[in-house]
Parts: C-alpha cells; sequence; structure tokens
C-alpha cells in the first residue's frame, strides 16, 4: 500500500521542541521506526510550515498518487478550513493523528476542524499514534 503522512507546522523541531510535552523522538526517528514496522508497506513522508504547500501535497493525493493518507496537521488542525477542504477532496482514508492527548491540554487544542474530514483520529500515543493509524490503512 502506498502510503502519504503529512507533517505540519513546528514536527520538523520535534526531538528539540518543548521536550517535556513531545518527547524527544525526532520526526526522522518516527519515519525510520514506521518503515522498521511495515516493510511491506511503501511510505512517503511530507513535512511542512506552510499551510498553502500542504494543500498543494494533499491535491496531489487526490489525483490517485496514494491509497491512504495520515495526517499530522498540528495547529492548523484547531483552524484550517483550506486544509479541511482539501482533506475532504480526497478519495482515499484519512487517519488524523496527534503525538499528545489533545483533549487533556489547553481548550483552543480541543477543537479539530480537519478530523471531520478523517475517517478516524488516533492522539495522545506518542509516536504509536502514527503506527496504530498506519495499522488501521492497512487493515480495513
Ligand atoms: C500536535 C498537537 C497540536 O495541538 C500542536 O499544535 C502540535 C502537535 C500533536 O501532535 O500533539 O504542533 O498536533
Amino acid at each position: 500500500m502506498h502510503i502519504l503522512i503529512v507533517n505540519g507546522p513546528n514536527l520538523n523541531r520535534l526531538g528539540k521542541r518543548e521536550t517535556e510535552i513531545y518527547g524527544t523522538t525526532t520526526l526522522a526517528d518516527i519515519e525510520k521506526r514506521l518503515k522498521k514496522k511495515f516493510p511491506d508497506q511503501e511510505f512517503e513522508f511530507y513535512q511542512s510550515n506552510s499551510e498553502g504547500a500542504i494543500i498543494d501535497k494533499l491535491q496531489h493525493a487526490a489525483d490517485g498518487a496514494f491509497e491512504g493518507v495520515i495526517i499530522n496537521p498540528a495547529a492548523y488542525a484547531h483552524y484550517s478550513y483550506a486544509i479541511r477542504d482539501a482533506l475532504a477532496a480526497l478519495q482515499v482514508p484519512v487517519v488524523e493523528v496527534h503525538l499528545t492527548n489533545v483533549h487533556a491540554r489547553e481548550k483552543f487544542r480541543h477543537v479539530s476542524i480537519t478530523a471531520s474530514a478523517c475517517k478516524g483520529v488516533i492522539a495522545g500515543f506518542g509516536p504509536v499514534s502514527y503506527e496504530l493509524a498506519v495499522r488501521f490503512l492497512v487493515e480495513k
């Protein structure tokens, strides 16, 4: 299965960023672990700090390049109607993931605008959130 994994703003700083919240695992570590855990799947990893660039990537996915999409929209989850619309236009299943349990954090994180365009949301399991999302896409 060809799976696109999109990571939004500041996730390129994982490992250095607010480590008391996000831990010391880097995005590269997460990607390496996914490839190791799911050797039969084909992944494309994409990270951008820019809303427009993420939408461009999702539009590319809408043209049939992937069979499933996993997205951690980061803060964009909480306010990007444009990313939500780009996700809604996809024909393939999309899973939203968050490293942290956004519901146990600040109030503004309790709302996800993007979640309504996804099959489901996995939040709070650190890097394992991504693995659970891959499991769903592979097993569904
Ligand atoms: C996050 C949660 C968001 O609220 C935050 O803005 C992030 C990371 C997570 O993975 O826990 O940047 O998406």
